[in-house]
């Protein structure tokens, strides 16, 4: 069996330990004689699938005792939508950092529940880059403030996070959670779609400070309510059971490879093999992002023209490379290399980037 080069952004490639495992659990698990998708959810082996997959994530984001861990269902865009719901109050602003299209989408729900304010955008330059933290504008009304981690079509990410007290700071950290320590108690809530860095799709994962749970939500349907899935520890419905035994399992990989130090330094030997192909071709490759604002997880770049963009997306395609054509939304090429893409994969990517530029140049 050949295994691709997966640089899919999301849902992206797996660990190979982690599919390996649930393919020689998938009939009998744990001498129950059922798959793991064919048990209860109120049945003691799920639940201990469950408790521990929050547990693993407490132990590896060093999550303080005053935050709830959730897995809910609806994908990071469901939350755009919870959130507002949740959190902004009449009269109040629901301000947002715009650094690419999920943040806009994200500020878009909230304009159907209430006022909005942009705190700070880049859109003018086509989001090349994340704004200077001195420059963004916050309000003494602030209901929370909102802002996108890591920019998955734009290729660019936070590498200082802003400090805000005056209001909720909530991020959608999608497409780097778990790539590298996290400072849990500088957000007052952080969510991610599961389908890039902690298993496939289908859950959603929740990190979210208590106090934040003793609102009066009484307008608020009953499963669109934080309260109503932290009171019931994500068993208030059937949750997406198979999906948290896979984050489980997940999260048990990266424990066993030294965690978030360990996978940030593996990520970034990653990033360098491939912003090092873009830097040493004297701008025949020409990243998206500017070099301080560089994401470590999606890597966006364009060839000279559009005829050799497209000619480098389809050898690389016959060379088993998979995935690397830019969002549909701004075209050109992006390598998505989350925590399951092996350094190997990076270097033959890098290789392959090296050798078409010496024969087009
Ligand atoms: C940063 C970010 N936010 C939100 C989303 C939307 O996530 P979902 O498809 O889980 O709703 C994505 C999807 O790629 C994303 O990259």
């Amino acid at each position: 069996m050949k295994r691709a080069y997966n640089f899919n952004a999301g849902p992206s490639a797996l660990p190979m330990e982690v599919l390996e495992k649930a393919q020689s659990e998938l009939l009998d698990f744990e001498n129950t004689g059922m798959s793991v998708m064919e048990l209860s959810h109120r049945s003691k082996e799920y639940e201990n699938v469950h408790h521990t997959a929050a547990q693993l994530l407490r132990d590896l984001l060093n999550i303080p005792e005053d935050y709830d861990v959730l897995f809910l269902q609806g994908g990071a865009s469901l939350q755009f939508a919870m959130i507002p719901l949740n959190f902004l109050d009449e009269g109040k602003v629901a301000n947002y950092i715009l650094t690419g299209s999920w943040s806009e989408k994200a500020l878009k729900e909230a304009k159907f529940i209430g006022k909005t304010a942009i705190a700070g955008s880049t859109k003018e330059s086509n989001y090349t880059f994340i704004p200077d933290i001195s420059s963004l504008q916050y309000n003494e009304h602030d209901s929370y403030v909102h802002l996108t981690s890591n920019n998955t079509i734009f290729g660019t990410q936070w590498h200082t996070y802003p400090s805000v007290s005056h209001a909720p700071l909530i991020v959608d950290m999608s497409s780097d959670i778990l790539s590298r320590p996290l400072p849990v108690k500088s957000f007052d809530l952080i969510y991610a779609g599961a389908q890039k860095n902690l298993g496939p799709s289908g859950v959603t994962v929740v990190i979210i400070r208590k106090e934040l749970l003793k609102r009066n939500v009484d307008h608020v349907p009953t499963m669109l309510r934080y309260q109503t899935h932290a009171e019931k520890q994500s068993l208030y419905n059937t949750p997406p059971t198979f999906g948290i035994y896979m984050l489980k399992e997940v999260l048990q990989w990266l424990k066993n490879i030294g965690g978030t130090e360990q996978i940030a330094e593996r990520n970034q030997t990653k990033a360098n093999l491939i912003y090092g192909a873009i830097d040493e071709s004297e701008q025949f490759y020409k990243g998206h992002a500017t070099k301080e604002s560089r994401s470590l997880m999606n890597v966006t770049f364009t060839l000279p023209t559009e005829e050799l963009t497209q000619q480098f997306l389809s050898e690389a395609k016959e060379k088993g490379f998979v995935g690397l054509n830019g969002h549909r939304s701004v075209g050109g090429c992006r390598a998505s290399i989350y925590n399951g893409v092996p350094v190997e994969a990076c270097e033959a990517l890098a290789d392959f980037m090296h050798s078409f530029y010496q024969t087009h140049r």
